[in-house]
């Protein structure tokens, strides 16, 4: 019988909020908190890391959650175990987004052990990608990681629909850049060089000075706002657009974004074992009508939770997360 002792379910389930942490989520806001009892995980949203102009319904904040939570998913499985995952387990509290019993498992499968490595190797990137195209066995393949997590990913490859997306993301960019509150929000949350600080935007995570990318350009969020923050690698192989795409649900409530982020985190780590890095523009998602359109007019009235591009890079971007302590309570 497969039996673990308490100890050894406590330290999986440490392990496995600690691995959490490394989870994508919008600006790197990290609008998690967790606490561990005994075999139990809770994951909580931290409402005081929303953005409140750019996200007021706490819809990237609950996909960046639901992105951590997969992460622990994953990482229990690596470790042998198997997790119980109640979502929004107390509708009387929304901020409760799941729990997570930990049970004794089986040995992890291959599939398990691949993306569970690239839990701390993944990174955002922000800038154009190599020429190379992404073979298509791959993209099928980011396609049912998706699935079953319950989203679509829609893979753009009509060049009018990805010119149309690109010009959204540039007309919500400009209209966010010329709004105050917008503009203060993001500068909250996007670091000086040098900084100590464990969450945010570091500047070691964007380019300089962006090249404009062919075929289609997205534009970039301005995490610099002015200054000349920013790495100055070489971004002379990076020229191509690479593969847009976009990622949906049939739904468009608190359980439908937490899938959504479930779903990205897997199709993330799957990319990343393939040495396949993705850009996040998300910018036209955040305004009413420009989110609508995209719906209704390429998304097939299904709601549209991200809007990337995927890619080979040889960039190596920097992250950073707070300390294991600031998050995570055991009780
Ligand atoms: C819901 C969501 C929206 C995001 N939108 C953007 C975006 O519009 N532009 C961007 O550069 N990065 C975007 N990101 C990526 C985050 O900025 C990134 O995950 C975070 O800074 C942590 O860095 P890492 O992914 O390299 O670990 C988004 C991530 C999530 C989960």
């Amino acid at each position: 019988m497969n039996t673990r002792t308490t100890g050894e379910i406590a330290a999986a389930a440490r392990e496995a909020v600690e691995a959490a942490l490394w989870a994508p989520s919008l600006h790197n806001t990290q609008p998690w908190s967790f606490t561990v009892s005994g075999d139990e995980i809770a994951l909580r949203a931290d409402p005081d890391r929303k953005l409140r102009v750019a996200d007021p319904d706490g819809r990237q904040m609950l996909v960046s959650c639901g992105s951590a939570l997969f992460t622990v998913r994953i990482t229990l499985r690596a470790l042998g175990f198997t997790p119980y995952v109640r979502v929004l387990p107390e509708p009387q509290r929304p901020l409760l987004l799941a729990t997570v019993r930990v049970r004794p498992g089986e040995p992890p499968g291959e599939h398990t052990r691949l993306l569970h490595a690239e839990i701390e190797r993944r990174r955002t990137h922000r800038a154009g990608f190599t020429a190379l195209d992404v073979p298509e066995p791959l993209v099928k393949a980011l396609v049912s990681e998706a699935a079953a997590q319950g989203a679509h990913l829609l893979a753009v490859q009509s060049e009018p629909t990805a010119r149309v997306l690109a010009a959204l993301t540039a007309a919500a960019q400009e209209v966010q850049s010329q709004d105050r509150l917008y503009g203060l929000e993001v500068m909250r949350w996007a670091r000086p060089p040098g900084s100590g600080r464990r969450d945010g935007v570091p500047s070691t995570s964007y380019p300089t000075a962006p090249r404009r990318v062919q075929p289609q350009h997205f534009a970039q969020r301005d995490y610099a706002h002015g200054h000349q923050w920013g790495s100055d690698d070489d971004q002379g192989l990076h020229a191509s657009t690479g593969l847009v795409a976009l990622l949906t649900t049939a739904g468009d409530g608190p359980a439908d974004w937490l899938a959504a982020g479930e779903a990205l985190q897997r199709l993330l780590l799957h990319a990343s074992a393939y040495g396949l890095s993705a850009a996040f523009h998300t910018q036209a998602l955040e305004m009413p009508e420009l989110r609508e359109f995209v719906r209704t007019r390429l998304c097939s009235g299904e709601h549209p939770q991200m809007i990337m591009r995927l890619g080979f890079t040889v960039h190596e971007a920097g992250s950073v997360r707070r300390a294991p302590d600031e998050v995570v309570e055991e009780a």
